[in-house]
């Protein structure tokens, strides 16, 4: 069984940071083999933000958190959990929430990070509304933080398109009204499809590595996706069964914003309509485990998602993964 329902919790708030640095495609192109016109035509992406030399993952996170935080009136005290994921963390250990945790002074706090590719954000929001919705918890932070730019060959033109640098956060807290349905799956055997070869303990840094640029981003976009048409589709239909609600009930369906033409294609399959479709990856490129928090909270500053409406969530990518989410947005 790959899906449920959750009562007790609801998201609290949002909070964001992205970098000031924005790169344009006709930036890019300068320097490698591209133009703005297919990135924008392949991708839908015009620009992305690339983070300072000085700043990880963490950095975001904190100050995305920061601001959840102060948005739900909360502060850092009052947290029980970190849940940080990104799909490149700051270090392959410690997890990268502990030290957000740190960096906001959330010291009674326990935390941890989730590994599930861009889907980390909705599988980390599945873990705090399972842990705050038992009650063993009152206020879990989610963070989606990523500075992809620094895993990406920027010598290969079918990658370092594509993403950006960003973070989000949400604080869950507990509310017996409120309710989340999930459906969540992976198929290990996509591994080959997505991954970062070197840098683990199957292949360790080594000077060999370095030198066969095995410590970027590796991909089969033809792969991926045909697998995140099918899979987003096959899933969404399933979350929505599962919550007992139709695809017409659907206000807004925010979608993990890898590609315009996946997004487009998803949307359509489902029948849903361009107005309840959420998009920002012309601005953003894909933020990976950022980009849904980022959506939210651009959703809710200009109108688009108000207290009430019917959400659809959908993430995927490395694993390969998936992770699906109905919900009502209620902010009080
Ligand atoms: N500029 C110009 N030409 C390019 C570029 C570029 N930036 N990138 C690739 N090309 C060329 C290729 O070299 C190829 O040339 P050739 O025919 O001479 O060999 C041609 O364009 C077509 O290449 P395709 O790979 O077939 O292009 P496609 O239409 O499939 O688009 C893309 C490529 C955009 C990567 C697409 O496959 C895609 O979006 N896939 C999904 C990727 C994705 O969303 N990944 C993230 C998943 S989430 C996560 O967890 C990270």
């Amino acid at each position: 069984m790959t899906r449920g329902v959750i009562r007790g919790a609801r998201i609290a708030s949002v909070g964001v940071c992205v970098p000031e640095r924005v790169l344009t495609n006709e930036e890019i192109s300068r320097t490698l083999d591209t133009s703005d016109e297919w990135i924008r035509a392949r991708t839908g992406i015009r620009e992305r933000r690339i983070a300072a030399a000085d700043q990880a993952p963490s950095d975001l996170a904190a100050e995305a958190g920061a601001r959840a935080l102060q948005r739900a009136g909360l502060s850092a005290g009052d947290l029980d959990l970190v849940i940080n994921s990104s799909l490149v963390p700051d270090m392959v250990f410690p997890a990268t929430g502990a030290v957000v945790a740190d960096r906001l002074g959330a010291t009674g706090a326990g935390a941890f990070d989730v590994q599930a590719g861009c889907s980390g954000f909705v599988f980390a929001l599945a873990a705090a509304v399972s842990f705050v919705g038992s009650g063993m918890y009152a206020n879990v932070l989610v963070t989606g933080a990523e500075v992809v730019s620094r895993a990406l060959d920027w010598h290969d033109r079918s990658t370092c398109v594509l993403f950006g640098d960003g973070a989000g956060a949400v604080v869950v807290t507990g509310d017996p009204d409120a309710a989340f349905t999930f459906d969540l799956g992976t198929d290990g055997a996509g591994m080959p499809f997505l991954n970062m070869p070197a840098g683990g303990a199957r292949l360790p840094a080594s000077l060999q590595t370095v030198a066969a640029r095995q410590h970027f981003l590796t991909m089969n976009g033809r792969e991926v996706f045909r697998f995140a048409t099918r899979a987003v589709a096959d899933s969404c239909t399933t979350v929505l069964a599962a919550a007992g609600v139709g695809v017409g009930d659907i206000d807004l369906f925010v979608p993990h914003q890898a590609n315009l033409r996946i997004i487009d294609n998803v949307a359509k399959r489902l029948g849903i309509a361009p107005e309840r479709l959420f998009t920002n990856l012309e601005r953003y490129g894909n933020t990976s485990c950022a980009s849904i928090p980022l959506c939210l909270a651009e959703a809710e500053e200009t109108g688009r998602l108000k207290d009430g409406d019917r959400l659809l969530l959908a993430g995927f990518g490395a694993g390969l993964s998936w992770g699906t989410c109905v919900t009502t947005w209620k902010t009080r």
